[in-house]
């Protein structure tokens, strides 16, 4: 399959699903003519950075954090909820940096998560059918004909809006907001009494000890300028092809092609057939790629899908993403690890306890309970022990919003809860004091597995 010429057109030829209906053919190519006119959003050599990173999390050197909205929309899209989103991430990666002493790799579902799989292609209401909402690149989610049609001016919007977030995450990166001396100020839980939130201050009050303590060494933020900034990756579903082929440009110094809609781009579930569309876009560009990985997927299907997206075996290139729910995880995911590994390929595994855990409450709202979210990591976790392989990283749906969409948790947030503040556009997210917790128990189960293979990290 590698040896077949590529060609950031080449999926055309090819099955792709879950892509829009557009009602005019000649609007859609004004537009991504447009679109391949325009700046990349990323550089590059910023995707080449990464790939050496992951590449560090799949020798069990470091560990991902891979995490954001389910669905970014345009509605939304404030420097508060941008900002908020990024303090989280901030926030569990000093968690598990600090608790598990593994140096994080942090890659935001941000700056381009507009377009979304759907289950049905159609939605019905008192008799009314509509096309489903794709997401904000695709069409609205207000539930009438002209929302719902498929509009292609709406991939300029998002890449704007994807501009002007990037934009913002690199000021937030470079320019103070991670700041190690600000750590204290990063916490976003919202219920006061969290008891987590003591041992957060705890643990910032002796990160800022320590800085005091390098400061009077001579290692201050001029000297290290780790202290002061960040690396901020971004990502997103390598959904709507017609968007990411437009974005696909040939890099001068390497003369490869790179997606530079994104430094980090992933196959989502439903569209990871072997000889189909998405998989034949992604093997040609040579930014870091996701892959998901379901129940139904063996051993063999593994490997040809690894065969076709990483045929020279990058360490680095290819993160391979379980998504298996609690139920399922003990059953299908050793055999997968202990054939990729058995294989000798490169690729990293990060779990992804949310998409296997979605349920549905009595009155139709979509929830995940935290409890199978934690049930399902810490399998993820005993199964690459087991099999001695790494566990690379995690892969959340948070927000830094108060929201409540997902049940459990130290405040056990019930499916009464859930409408109090269920602002998401697609799936439920974890909350910050979710996430908050999931980060100390994570850095304790990390610390507790390096303690049990001393020579790992
Ligand atoms: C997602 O990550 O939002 C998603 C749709 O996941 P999956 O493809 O694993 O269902
Ligand atoms: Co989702």
């Amino acid at each position: 399959m590698s040896e077949t010429p590529w060609t950031p057109d080449s999926w055309r030829g090819k099955t792709a699903l879950q892509q829009p209906a557009y009602p005019d053919p000649a609007a859609l190519s004004r537009v991504e003519r447009e679109l391949a006119t325009y700046p990349p959003l990323v550089f590059a050599q910023e995707a080449r950075a990464l790939r050496e990173r992951l590449a560090r999390a799949a020798a069990g050197e470091a560990f991902l954090l891979h995490g954001g909205d389910c669905a970014e929309n345009f509605t939304d899209f404030t420097a508060p909820r941008i900002r908020d989103t990024f303090k989280v991430l901030l926030q569990m990666a000093i968690v598990l940096t600090f608790g598990a002493a593994v140096p994080i790799v942090k890659v935001a579902r941000m700056a381009g998560q507009y377009a979304k799989p759907r289950s049905t292609d159609a939605e019905t209401r008192d008799g009314v059918s509509l096309p489903s909402y794709r997401g904000d690149i695709i069409n609205g989610i207000e539930f009438s004909g002209e929302a719902r049609t498929p509009n292609p001016e709406r991939m300029i919007t998002a890449y704007h809006h994807s501009a002007a977030t990037l934009n913002l995450l690199r000021a937030f990166a470079q320019g103070g907001l991670a700041d190690l001396h600000e750590v204290g100020r990063w916490n976003m839980g919202f219920v006061e009494s969290n008891p987590l939130r003591e041992r957060y201050q705890e643990m910032a009050e002796r990160i800022g000890e320590s800085l005091r303590f390098m400061e009077a060494m001579g290692i201050n933020s001029d000297t290290a300028p780790v202290i002061r900034e960040t690396s901020l990756y971004t990502s997103h579903e390598a959904l709507l092809l017609n968007y990411e082929e437009a974005l696909t440009r040939r890099d001068s110094i390497s003369g490869n092609w790179y997606d530079c809609s994104a430094h980090f781009v992933w196959i989502g579930e439903r569209t990871r057939g072997a000889g189909d569309a998405h998989v034949e876009f992604c093997r040609g560009i040579h930014n870091p790629i996701g892959l998901k990985v379901g129940p139904s997927m063996t051993g063999d299907a593994l490997i040809r899908l690894i065969d076709a997206l990483d045929p020279h075996n990058t360490p680095g290139r290819l993160t391979l993403i379980a998504r298996m729910g609690a139920e399922s995880v003990g059953a299908v995911l050793p055999e997968l690890v202990r054939t990729v590994r058995h294989e000798g390929r490169a690729a990293v595994w990060i779990c992804d306890p949310m998409h296997g855990n979605t349920v549905a409450t009595a009155s139709g709202l979509k929830t995940r309970d935290f409890a199978a979210v934690m049930r399902e990591l810490s399998r993820f976790l005993d199964i690459h022990d087991a099999e001695g392989s790494y566990p690379g990283g995690v892969h959340l749906e948070m927000t830094g919003e108060h929201v409540t969409e997902c049940t459990g948790g130290a405040y056990g947030l019930s499916e009464a809860d859930l409408t109090r503040r269920y602002r998401t556009y697609c799936d439920p997210r974890l909350n910050a004091d979710q996430v908050l917790e999931l980060a100390f128990l994570l850095a304790d189960s990390i610390r507790t597995l390096k303690s049990r293979r001393p020579s790992s990290r």
